[in-house]
């Protein structure tokens, strides 16, 4: 079987690749564009594996995606533009790959008569935000999206959705809360906060950092993706989050109580636009048909997190001094 991993150079792309090529016997073709996001040495230990093609390529390029569509069984789409913080400064280039990429992605499996399944990754973002005493979201609530890049991922999910209901297109959505882990971009809280504190710089806490988020370790994430694959429903949702609320400051004081540094490095800011409150998963319905549940407590997942960006510093050098820019325009062309 041969699957189509979009956006495989990035956080979550990339950890879901190493979970294919460890565990399992697919082919697989890795799509993506490089954006600031994408970093081909997420990958470089695996570039000569026999069942690994990386392509660099936009998913909005609907002759490229048409020609690979005929090489593949399924996909799983990961391919997007993913912080928040920047679609509230320019909202386009997330209708450009998030809503048209994926329905060039959904045309080019219609057209091409792929046999296995499609796999759209997003997020609980889609359902808005939570009261304090609200239920977790349930893969019934509405589509309540607040950023442009809430809308844009809700969006994406209606076009699935819409391909499943009028050409039967085996399409599976799954929706996830916050991840870290390995290899995440140092714009998002966690590694930012990590890479700060490392870096003795003060740490950006927007509003009063009560802000609640359900954070899920990554490689949890990347097997629920990968029993959505292999399990899902076609036309179904799965929710997947790591039973676990923290408020950000808890996650903040979580790092710098693990390198042993003083609070006094917080520093508050001014608070994100139509910042969401409160996000937090029910997953009853991923655990019931898919057999999946998170398996990696906060603790373990933050050790391993800030462990991981203490030995990989060349890593994140590379990007916050902006030369792994050069060496990708180097290695890939630009
Ligand atoms: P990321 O920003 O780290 O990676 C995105 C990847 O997509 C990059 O490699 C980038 O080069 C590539 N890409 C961007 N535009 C492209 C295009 N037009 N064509 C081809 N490739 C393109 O994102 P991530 O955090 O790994 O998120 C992956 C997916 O998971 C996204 O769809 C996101 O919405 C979803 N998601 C993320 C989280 C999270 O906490 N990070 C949670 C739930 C869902
Ligand atoms: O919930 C899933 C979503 O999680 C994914 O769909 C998105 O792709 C991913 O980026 C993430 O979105 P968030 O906006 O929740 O993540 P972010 O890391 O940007 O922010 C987490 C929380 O921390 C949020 O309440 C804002 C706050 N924050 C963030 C940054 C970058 C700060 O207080 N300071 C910061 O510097």
């Amino acid at each position: 079987m041969k699957i189509l991993v979009t956006g495989g150079c990035g956080f979550i792309g990339s950890n879901f690749i190493r979970l294919l090529l460890e565990t399992r016997d697919y082919e697989i073709i890795n799509l993506d564009a490089l954006t600031y996001a994408g970093n081909p040495e997420n990958l470089k230990d695996l570039e000569n594996h026999p069942r690994y093609r990386f392509i660099r390529g936009r998913i909005e390029d609907s002759s490229l995606a048409g020609s690979i569509m005929k090489e593949v069984d399924s996909v799983v789409n990961f391919a997007a533009e993913s912080h928040v913080d920047r679609s509230i400064l320019k909202a386009s280039p997330f209708i450009a790959t998030n809503v048209m990429g994926t329905q060039v992605l959904l045309d080019a499996f219609r057209q091409c008569e792929c046999r296995g399944v499609f796999v759209h990754v997003s997020t609980d973002e889609v359902y808005g935000s939570l009261g304090p005493d609200d239920p977790p979201f349930r893969e019934d609530d509405p589509l309540l999206p607040n950023s442009p890049y809430s809308a844009s991922k809700a969006s994406s999910d209606l076009f699935c959705r819409a391909a499943w209901k009028t050409f039967g297109l085996p399409v599976v959505i799954t929706r996830c809360s916050n991840n870290y882990g390995p290899f995440q971009f140092p714009e998002k809280l966690i590694p930012l906060m990590i890479i700060n504190s490392l870096e003795k710089r003060p740490l950006p806490v927007y509003g009063d950092g009560q802000n609640v988020r359900d954070w899920i370790f990554v490689e949890d994430h990347c097997r629920g993706c990968l029993a959505a694959m292999e399990k899902g429903r076609p036309g179904a949702i799965y929710n997947f989050g790591g039973q676990c609320e923290k408020k950000n400051l808890e996650v903040v004081g979580a790092i710098l109580k693990k390198l042993g540094l003083s609070r006094d490095l917080i520093q508050f800011v001014k608070d994100r636009p139509g910042h969401d409150r409160r996000y937090a998963m029910d997953a009853g319905l991923a655990m019931k048909e898919l057999g999946w549940r998170p398996e990696v407590s906060f603790g373990d997942g933050i050790d391993r997190t800030v462990e991981w960006y203490i030995e990989n510093r060349q890593w994140w050098e590379r990007i916050i001094s902006g030369e792994y820019l050069d060496y990708y325009r180097t290695q890939y062309g630009q």
